[in-house]
C-alpha cells in the first residue's frame, strides 16, 4: 500500500517542481500543481515555526486571542473533546491516537500529550460513544473501551466494520455519532474523477454502533471530511471538495445538506448542477435529479473539518455558526484556502462566509494547513495543522502573543537548559560522541525523515529539552517506550547520547 501511494505522491511532487519550477506558464491553468513541496513530495510538513513567527502571521477576530496548544504531532488531523476535557488528535500516518491533557495551568497549552492507541491503519476519524472510543482507519471501523475519567483506553481494540474500501485517493475516513445514535462514516472518492466500481465510494455511509445494518445514507459526495449536525434543526451538513484539473477558479468546493438517498452530483456534475466536462455527458436525468450545494466555497480550497458552535457562551457574532478549516489548494496557480471561517446561516436561507483565522498562507509562504475545529467545554476552539503538527487554540479575550506567552511561562519552568551545567568542552566531546553513536546503533532509522527505509514509521525527535533532563534521557534509553527498542550500551554511551539529542533537539 505505502510503496505506490509513495510513489504517486513522488510523481505528483516531481510534477509539480517542473511545473512550478520551470514551465508554469506553458502549461494550462488546470494542471497547475502549487502546494506546498515537502508535503507532497517527502509527506511531511515543516518544524512547528517559532512564537515571533505566529504572532506576526495568524490573525483571529478582534475579542479573540489564540496560542498554540500543542506541537510536535506530525499530521494531526481529526480532534474530538473527551467529557473531562481532554483533546483526542489522529495522527494517521504514525497510526495512532494521541491525547492533550487540558490546561490546568492557564498558560494556554495542554499541559500533557499521551498515546491513547496506536498501530493502527491510517486512524482519521474519532468520536466517543456508549463508553467506547470509536476510530474509522482507511478501511475499517474499530472501537475500544475508553474510560474518559482517566483518559485511558481498556482492553483490546476491535474491529466492528471492516472491508470498506481503503487506500487510493482520499483515502481518510470520518466518523461520528448522529443525534440519532447511528454511526455516519464518509468515504471518499478513490480518484479525482471517474466511476467507481464500489458504490460505498464518494458516500456517506451509516450503520448501527455494533457495526451492523450497513447502509448507503447518501451519494455523489467526491470526498466529504468534515460533517456535523445543526443544533436546532438536527440537519447534517456535510464539507465536500470539488474535482482538480478544470482550472484556478472552477469547481467550487461546497457545503451539501445531506438528506437520506440523495445523490450530490459527482462526478457527473459540479457545484450547482454544472455538467462535469469529463463524464457529465449523457448523464442529464442524474444532474437534474441531484442536490446543488447550500453553499459554494472558492475552487481547491478544501473544506475539511467542521464544526457547529455549541457551548453555552459563544461571543454573540459566532451564536448559531459552524467554523470550517480550509486545508488550502495545490492544483492552482496561486494558493488560496490555508485559513479557518466561519459559516452564517442568514434569514433568507443563504450562508455567509467570513474569515475566522488567517495568515496560514501569505505571498505563496505557508506555515500551516488547517483540519479540523473543535470547539471545548470551554468554549475555546481549537484547530489541527496538519502541516506544521500543531494545535491552535483560539479563545475570547484580549490579544496575547505567542512568544510572550511561551515565555512568560516555558514548559521546564524552574530548570534550565538540561545542558547548561555541563562545562562546554565536555559538552563538546561528549555531544560529539553522542553523535558518532547515533549513526554507528542506527538511531537514524527510525528517527530522521528521509533516511528511513520504506514502511518505517518516523518518529521526529524534537523538543527533548522541554521534556528531559540529561539524567532522565538516558534513563529513557536504558528503558524506552515500546516500540522503541532496547540498545546495548554503557550508561556512559546513554548519557553522550542524551547530551548529544538534547543540544542537537533542543
Ligand atoms: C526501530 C526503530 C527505532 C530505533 C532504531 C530507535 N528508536 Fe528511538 N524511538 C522509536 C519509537 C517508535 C519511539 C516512540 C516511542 C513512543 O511511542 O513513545 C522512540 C522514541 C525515542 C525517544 C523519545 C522521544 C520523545 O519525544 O520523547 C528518544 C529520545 C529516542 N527514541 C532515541 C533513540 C536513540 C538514541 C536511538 C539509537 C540508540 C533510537 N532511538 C533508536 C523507534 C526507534
Amino acid at each position: 500500500m505505502r510503496r505506490p501511494l509513495r510513489t504517486a505522491a513522488l510523481g505528483i511532487g516531481l510534477l509539480g517542481l517542473v511545473l512550478v519550477g520551470c514551465c508554469r506558464f506553458l502549461l494550462p491553468d488546470r494542471y497547475a500543481v502549487n502546494a506546498p513541496l515537502r508535503q507532497i513530495l517527502f509527506g511531511r510538513g515543516i518544524d512547528p515555526p517559532s512564537p515571533a513567527r505566529l504572532d506576526e502571521r495568524l490573525r483571529v477576530p478582534d475579542g479573540f486571542h489564540f496560542t498554540r496548544y500543542a506541537e510536535g504531532l506530525p499530521n494531526a488531523r481529526l480532534l474530538r473533546f473527551t467529557p473531562a476535557g481532554d483533546l483526542l488528535v489522529s495522527q494517521p500516518r504514525a497510526g495512532r491516537v494521541v491525547l492533550l491533557a487540558p490546561d490546568r495551568d492557564g498558560d494556554g497549552r495542554s499541559d500533557e500529550t499521551r498515546v491513547v492507541l496506536e498501530g493502527l491503519n491510517r486512524p482519521h476519524g474519532l468520536d466517543l460513544h456508549d463508553g467506547w472510543l470509536y476510530v474509522a482507519e482507511t478501511d475499517a471501523i474499530g472501537r475500544v473501551r475508553f474510560d474518559a475519567g482517566t483518559g485511558r483506553a481498556q482492553g483490546a481494540f476491535e474491529r466492528v466494520v471492516t472491508g470498506i474500501p481503503g487506500g487510493e485517493n482520499h483515502f481518510t475516513r470520518t466518523l461520528r455519532f448522529g443525534p440519532d445514535g447511528a454511526m455516519y462514516v464518509s468515504v471518499g472518492s478513490s480518484c479525482n474523477v471517474c466511476i467507481e466500481k464500489d458504490a460505498r465510494r464518494a458516500a456517506m455511509l451509516r450503520f448501527q454502533p455494533d457495526g451492523s445494518g450497513a447502509e448507503i445514507y447518501a451519494t455523489g459526495l467526491r470526498n466529504a471530511v468534515g460533517f456535523d449536525w445543526q443544533p436546532g434543526t438536527g440537519k447534517l451538513y456535510a464539507t465536500d471538495n470539488g474535482r482538480d484539473l478544470l482550472g484556478d477558479d472552477f469547481p467550487p468546493c461546497e457545503l451539501n445538506e445531506i438528506r437520506p438517498g440523495a445523490f450530490y452530483g459527482w462526478p457527473f456534475a459540479n457545484g450547482n448542477r454544472v455538467p462535469d466536462p469529463d463524464f457529465g455527458a449523457g448523464h442529464e436525468a442524474q444532474i437534474a435529479a441531484s442536490a446543488p450545494p447550500v453553499h459554494e466555497f472558492r475552487a481547491h480550497n478544501a473544506p475539511l473539518g467542521m464544526t457547529f458552535v455549541r457551548a453555552a457562551g459563544a461571543p454573540p457574532g459566532l451564536q448559531g455558526a459552524a467554523l470550517v478549516a480550509l486545508h488550502g489548494s495545490w492544483n492552482r496557480t496561486r494558493k488560496d484556502g490555508y485559513r479557518v471561517v466561519s459559516l452564517h446561516w442568514r434569514d433568507d436561507g443563504t450562508i455567509e462566509e467570513r474569515d475566522f483565522m488567517t495568515g496560514f498562507e501569505r505571498d505563496g509562504d505557508v506555515i500551516g494547513r488547517p483540519v479540523d475545529v473543535a470547539q471545548g467545554p470551554d468554549g475555546a476552539f481549537y484547530v489541527s495543522d496538519d502541516y506544521s503538527g500543531s494545535i491552535y487554540r483560539v479563545a475570547p479575550g484580549e490579544a496575547r502573543s505567542v512568544a510572550q506567552n511561551d515565555a512568560a511561562t516555558p514548559p521546564r519552568s524552574a530548570q534550565p537548559f538540561p545542558l547548561a551545567a555541563l562545562p562546554v568542552k565536555e559538552a563538546k566531546g561528549r555531544s560529539e560522541h553522542g553523535e558518532t553513536l547515533f549513526e554507528e546503533t542506527g538511531c537514524w532509522r527510525c528517527h530522521v525523515v528521509g533516511r528511513t527505509q520504506d514502511g518505517v514509521v518516523v518518529v521526529p525527535l524534537a523538543h527533548l529539552s522541554q521534556r528531559y533532563s540529561i539524567d532522565e534521557l538516558a534513563a529513557y534509553l536504558a528503558a524506552p517506550t515500546p516500540p522503541m527498542p532496547v540498545f546495548a550500551l554503557s550508561n556512559e554511551e546513554r548519557y553522550d547520547l542524551a547530551v548529544y539529542l538534547l543540544g542537537s533537539r533542543p
